[in-house]
């Protein structure tokens, strides 16, 4: 059996993500692969209680970091760890980039802090492959403005996420070989067909491009 591969998605609020993960998925199980979809914070009964809290209570930054990462180690245990053991592929809506520069460059807590977390939650566990939307905010914004309630998230001002933009470009540049750049502005059937391409190249890394 080959092994799973753990492919997620990243980016503002708005700039396209969940329009693409089953895109994805669906693309993974045309060629064979059993594949699992699921989201951040969330993918968990407990850990999708804790998304209701965290998006809707106010609540101190160093709080809200704690919660992501309880929810995310639950998640990680119960579900990424054993799919992936399982031969399965992972497609996450979100995962620890988002803290990083959610709670880290946008909301300020310290990224040792959050290094450390992330270290506690899920040992050892990365990503093979992470798409990164890029949007400018403005855009971002304009594309989620017609959303009903928005969210503690979505609320936040510009500013806040030129700083998580600001953070993403960090970990892209940091990480060239994980985080892989979409222009998240051009048409969606341009964004499919990156991200096709890629995931055909990860196949091959994976080992599991005759599967
Ligand atoms: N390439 C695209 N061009 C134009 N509009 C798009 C494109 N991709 C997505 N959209 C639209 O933009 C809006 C936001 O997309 P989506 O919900 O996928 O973003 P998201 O990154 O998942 O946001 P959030 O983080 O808030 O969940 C949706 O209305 C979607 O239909
Ligand atoms: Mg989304």
């Amino acid at each position: 059996m080959s092994r799973g591969g753990f492919v997620t998605f990243e980016g503002i609020d708005g700039a396209g993500k969940s329009s693409h993960v089953a895109g994805a998925a669906a693309w993974l199980r045309a060629r064979g692969l059993d594949v699992l979809e699921t989201r951040e914070p969330g993918g968990t009964e407990l850990a999708e209680r804790i998304r209701g809290l965290v998006l809707t209570f106010e609540m101190e930054p160093l709080t809200e970091a704690l919660l992501v990462f309880a929810a995310r180690h639950d998640h990680v245990e119960r579900v990424v760890r054993p799919a992936l053991a399982r031969g399965q592929w992972v497609v996450c809506d979100r995962f620890t980039d988002s803290s990083f520069v959610y709670q880290g460059d946008g909301r300020g807590l310290a990224r040792t802090d959050l290094t450390w977390l992330a270290a506690r939650a899920h040992p050892g566990l990365l990503p093979d492959r992470t798409y990164w939307f890029d949007l400018p905010p403005a855009q971002a914004a304009e594309r989620v403005a017609d959303r009903a309630a928005a969210d503690r998230f979505e609320s936040e001002q510009l500013a806040f996420f030129e700083r998580v933009a600001a953070g993403y470009a960090r970990i892209a540049h940091a990480e060239p070989k994980r985080v892989l750049r979409i222009d998240g502005a051009l048409p969606r059937e341009r964004v499919a067909a990156a991200i096709e391409t890629d995931l055909s190249d990860l196949l091959v890394v994976v080992g599991a491009a005759d599967a």
